[in-house]
């Protein structure tokens, strides 16, 4: 057990490979279908895994990492469909709470409620969200803009809901009606409410930040693998070695 390891979750193997090119001392062990990457990587112990896709894999992902190898926290990264207004394509949100959409078990519980937990929104750890979102913002102030196939996407921060279903959000129909339910919801993806809701259970903290891909809507499917590499994982190895460089420590102790 290394009870100050950060486990560090990618939704998309774009994603991983650009930390894991960063990663120091490295061993891999596989698990449950799963690679492990352990290293160093800001001068923190860390422990890189893909996630793959869906509330199960990001369950069963958390579940390991927590329970199995003992992490202190994670931080996930991935891509996520804009619902509010005003997220837009290239955008960064770091979610402050997550709930799953999908989740329904009317009349016996309250809409989104998880069942005989009394909790619909998982609020993420105040520390681990602060810190997530200072490495965001400053990493969006020295790299406002990315260039995706000769288009220049403007990036801003969000901080706010993210919410999570078994399903890729890609028609206006859809989008507004999960923008109708919950208002308030910034973005859409298919994997953090799980991976907040297992952590709530171990009782330790996560992060999530997604770059938003699309808008959720019938022109959803964007090329993805470009996206991923010019965009998404650029920011996601920015900002998470900006927070395991200048934040971690003051979460868990620096292990360099
Ligand atoms: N991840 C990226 N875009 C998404 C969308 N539109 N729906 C669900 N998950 C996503």
């Amino acid at each position: 057990m290394q009870t100050n390891t950060i486990g560090i979750v990618s939704a998309m193997a774009e994603e991983l490979a650009a930390l894991q090119a960063q990663l120091e001392h490295s061993h891999t062990v596989t698990l449950a279908g799963r690679q492990f990457h352990w290293g160093q990587l800001g001068g923190q112990s860390v422990c890189l895994v893909l996630c793959g896709i869906g509330k199960v894999a990001a369950a069963s992902t958390a579940t390991l990492l927590l329970g199995h190898f003992g992490v202190a926290g994670i931080v996930f990264t991935g891509v996520a469909g804009g619902l509010a207004e005003q997220v837009n394509i290239g955008d960064v949100v770091v979610a402050n709470a997550l709930l799953q959409h999908d989740m329904n078990a009317e009349p016996l519980f309250p809409r989104w409620e998880i069942p005989l937990t009394g909790i619909g929104r998982f609020v993420a750890d105040a520390h681990w969200h602060q810190a997530l979102w200072a490495a965001t913002t400053h990493v969006l102030a020295e790299q406002p803009v990315r260039t995706l196939a000769g288009r220049s996407l403007s990036a801003r921060a969000y901080a706010g809901l993210v919410i999570s279903g078994d399903q890729f959000v890609a028609s206006a129909h859809a989008s507004s009606a999960l923008r109708c339910d919950l208002p308030d919801a910034l973005a859409v993806e298919m994997e953090g409410a799980a991976l907040a809701q297992v952590c709530h259970d171990w009782g330790k903290p996560c992060a999530v930040l997604r770059t938003i891909s699309d808008r959720a809507d019938d022109d959803a499917a964007v090329d993805f693998p470009l996206f991923l590499r010019e965009v998404a994982a650029v920011y996601a190895r920015d900002i998470v070695l900006r927070f395991l460089w200048r934040e971690a420590p003051k979460l868990v102790g620096n292990q360099g």
